[in-house]
């Protein structure tokens, strides 16, 4: 067994009532800097807020403010450059930010720490950062629908195959696809603005968990960390991480989009399919097959969703069951948030990337529009508009000309007259108007439909929206 009984004197922070230091396992479970080291800057901007505040309502001396105001300063530049010495004995980025202020500036340092606690202070740090990073989710869902929008607006008319069972259904156009993933991302934009402002109350003031017997100036921190306002409640301000869980959930939906995308750009870019052309920037070689090129981004997006998805379930688990107000369980937010953005804006980043170079080939995407009896529903259609056919007896009929074309080795436009006749006898020239694919999606022009005009109203709209 090894001996992890420490010599070390108690904790210079919280350790009067301790006569021994923790053990070397207690250390390590315990200690969080090795990863919120991340919030340091979050955490000094909370800290000057609250000086300023401290001075502002005389609850600290001018002079002290000062020195803590200058020496925070000092301690952000230090870690700025690299050179500050996080140090594991003390915890967590809050203390050792505190124990270098005292070094720097001596004991007006103590005196930073009146009125507040760890637990509003580790709150208002963290979603500092969770607000950040829900403006750079902003940031690049609006790249990359601009860059939807750009294919979509391209490829307006072009015409490919809709699927549904991955089976080819109708005829659609380039851009409706495109489009329909700018709904898609364009409802996450929604969805990170209303956490956005939803998550944005100031828990800093609530202290331990009771609030402050200090004449503390709440409203004044919250305004200037950029809050709404401050919480209303301070057992609630202390141990509410929904802002991590929201943040968490509308990245796993945002990340189940980009999965789907994904999954479409790897099928599209087969030898199969060749749908697409992915750029060489976007794509990798294979170290023993020359023709290789594999779009390796795309089936990294796709997977990015198992951690993304896997650190919401992970931090919906820890708050599971906690008791107010505070418990050390919620320093396991922390590194699964952080992952999880990571690798968010990395998906988001390389994804659009591979939407503003990749080429759409127009010819093959032409050629599957047209096959696999796509414009059957056209048919269909025309046989109720035209000889006045129920629907259903519509369906019918269509469907004995499908099985004729296939009997046949042919699609339906090069079924003759005769052979259109002969399911019924109401069918004339006229029909194979309806049946191009061109035709087809031009006549899509309810609402929401494929009709490149429709895309193109579309396209306008959401660049409105976007400017
Ligand atoms: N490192 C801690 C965390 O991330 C800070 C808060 C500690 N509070 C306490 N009462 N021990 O949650």
């Amino acid at each position: 067994m090894t001996d992890t009984t420490s010599s070390k004197s108690s904790n210079q922070m919280w350790g009067g009532r301790f006569a021994a230091g923790p053990d070397a396992i207690m250390e390590a479970i315990n200690a969080s800097i090795g990863f919120d080291k991340r919030m340091a800057t979050q955490d000094i901007e909370g800290s000057r807020a609250h000086a300023a505040m401290l001075g502002a309502t005389g609850i600290l001396q001018a002079s002290d403010v000062d020195a803590i105001r200058e020496g925070l300063l000092t301690v952000l530049s230090e870690i700025e450059a690299g050179e500050f010495a996080f140090s594991t004995a003390l915890e967590d980025i809050h203390m050792n930010v505190e124990a270098r202020l005292k070094e720097i500036i001596g004991e007006p340092a103590g005196r930073l720490h009146t009125g507040r606690s760890r637990n509003d202070q580790v709150a208002t740090d963290f979603k500092l950062w969770v607000r950040e990073q829900l403006d750079a989710t902003d940031t690049g869902l609006c790249a990359l629908i601009r860059a939807l929008l750009a294919q979509a607006e391209a490829g307006a008319e072009w015409v490919m195959p809709g699927f549904t069972h991955l089976q080819t259904a109708q005829p659609v156009t380039w851009g409706h696809h495109m489009m329909a993933y700018v709904e898609m991302f364009g409802r996450d934009l929604s969805r990170v603005r209303d956490a956005r402002a939803r998550m944005n109350e100031c828990p800093l003031g609530a202290a331990a968990l009771a609030g402050t017997s200090f004449p503390i100036d709440r409203h004044m921190t919250a305004e200037a960390l950029g809050f709404d306002a401050p919480s209303a409640n301070s057992l609630d301000a202390v141990s509410d991480r929904d802002f991590a869980l929201e943040f968490l959930s509308v990245a796993s939906i945002c990340a189940v989009h980009l999965s789907r995308f994904a999954e479409e750009l790897v099928i599209w870019s087969s030898a199969q399919f060749r749908f697409v052309a992915l750029s060489d920037r976007f794509s990798t070689g294979s170290s023993i097959m020359p023709q290789k090129k594999n779009p390796d981004a795309a089936e990294l997006i796709r997977a990015k969703v198992g951690r993304i998805f896997g650190a919401n379930t992970a931090l919906m688990m820890v708050m599971k069951g906690l008791p107010l107000a505070y418990s050390k369980d919620m320093q396991e937010d922390k590194e699964q948030v952080f992952d999880a953005a990571d690798n968010l804006m990395l998906a988001l980043a390389a994804m659009t990337g591979m939407v503003t170079d990749m080429t759409a080939n127009r010819d093959s995407l032409a050629a599957a529009a047209g096959a696999g009896f796509s414009t059957a529903t056209d048919l269909a259609d025309w046989l109720v508009r035209v000889p006045g056919l129920p629907f259903r007896d519509a369906h019918h009929v269509t469907g004995s000309l499908v099985a004729l074309a296939e009997r046949k080795g042919c699609d339906l436009p090069e079924l003759s007259l005769e052979d259109m006749q002969s399911a019924h006898p109401g069918i004339t020239a006229e029909v194979f108007d309806v049946l191009g694919v061109e035709n087809s999606v031009a006549s899509r022009l309810s609402y929401g439909g494929t009709a490149p005009a429709r895309v193109r109203e579309q396209v306008a709209r959401w660049k409105e929206l976007m400017s």
